[in-house]
C-alpha cells in the first residue's frame, strides 16, 4: 500500500514531489552522513540562477560534529521552532549575496534563485530519505552571530 504521507494529487506528477513533506519530528539519534550532505549541495549547485550567478551560500551545522554552532543557530530560532529543531542534527543558514559578482549591481533575481536552489536541495533530500522543513522564524542577526564565530562547512 501506499504511504499514507505521498500527497494525493489532482494530476499526475514526480513522485518525489508527492513524497516531500515537511515534518516536525526528527530522530535525535539519526546521523546525516557527509557524503549525503555533499550531495544536498550538488544538487542546489546545478539550480538553474539568472546568470549563473548562483547567489546561494550555505552554512552548515551539526550536532554532533560542531555542536556549540549549531546550539547558537538553533538559539537564534522562535521558541516554538527550537522545539522542533533541537532534535534535527544539521541545521542549514541559507543567505543570499545580493549583489552580482560580475559587475557588483543589485541582482534583484537573488532571492528567487535562492529559493530554486533551496527546492533542489530539499527534493534532492526526499530522495535520500531525508526530511527538510524550511524555517523564517528566526532572528537573522542571531543566525549571522552564531555563524560568524566556527562557520563551518561540509568537510571535505
Ligand atoms: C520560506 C518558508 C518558511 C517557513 N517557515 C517555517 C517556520 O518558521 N516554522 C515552521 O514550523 N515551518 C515553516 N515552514 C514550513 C511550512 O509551514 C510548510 O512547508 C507548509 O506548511 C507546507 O507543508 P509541507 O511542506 O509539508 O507541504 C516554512 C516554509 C517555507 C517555504
Amino acid at each position: 500500500m501506499e504511504h499514507p504521507k505521498f500527497a494525493r494529487t489532482d494530476h499526475d506528477v514526480l513522485d518525489l514531489i508527492r513524497q516531500r513533506w515537511s515534518p516536525r519530528a526528527f530522530d535525535p539519534l539519526r546521523q546525516v552522513d557527509a557524503a549525503d550532505l555533499r550531495r544536498l549541495f550538488e544538487a542546489a549547485r546545478w539550480s538553474p540562477s539568472s546568470g549563473n550567478e548562483q547567489p546561494w551560500r550555505f552554512v552548515v551545522t551539526s550536532r554532533s560534529a560542531t555542536p556549540d554552532t549549531h546550539a547558537a543557530l538553533l538559539a537564534s530560532t522562535t521558541p516554538k521552532n527550537q522545539s522542533w529543531a533541537g532534535e534535527a542534527p544539521i541545521l542549514i543558514l541559507v543567505a543570499v549575496r545580493l549583489t552580482t559578482e560580475r559587475t557588483d549591481t543589485v541582482n534583484s533575481h537573488a532571492w528567487y534563485d535562492t529559493g530554486q536552489a533551496v527546492a533542489f536541495l530539499t527534493l534532492q533530500a526526499t530522495s535520500l530519505g531525508l526530511s527538510v522543513r524550511q524555517m523564517q522564524g528566526f532572528s537573522p542577526a542571531a543566525a549571522r552571530a552564531a555563524c560568524d564565530r566556527s562557520a563551518s562547512s561540509v568537510p571535505p
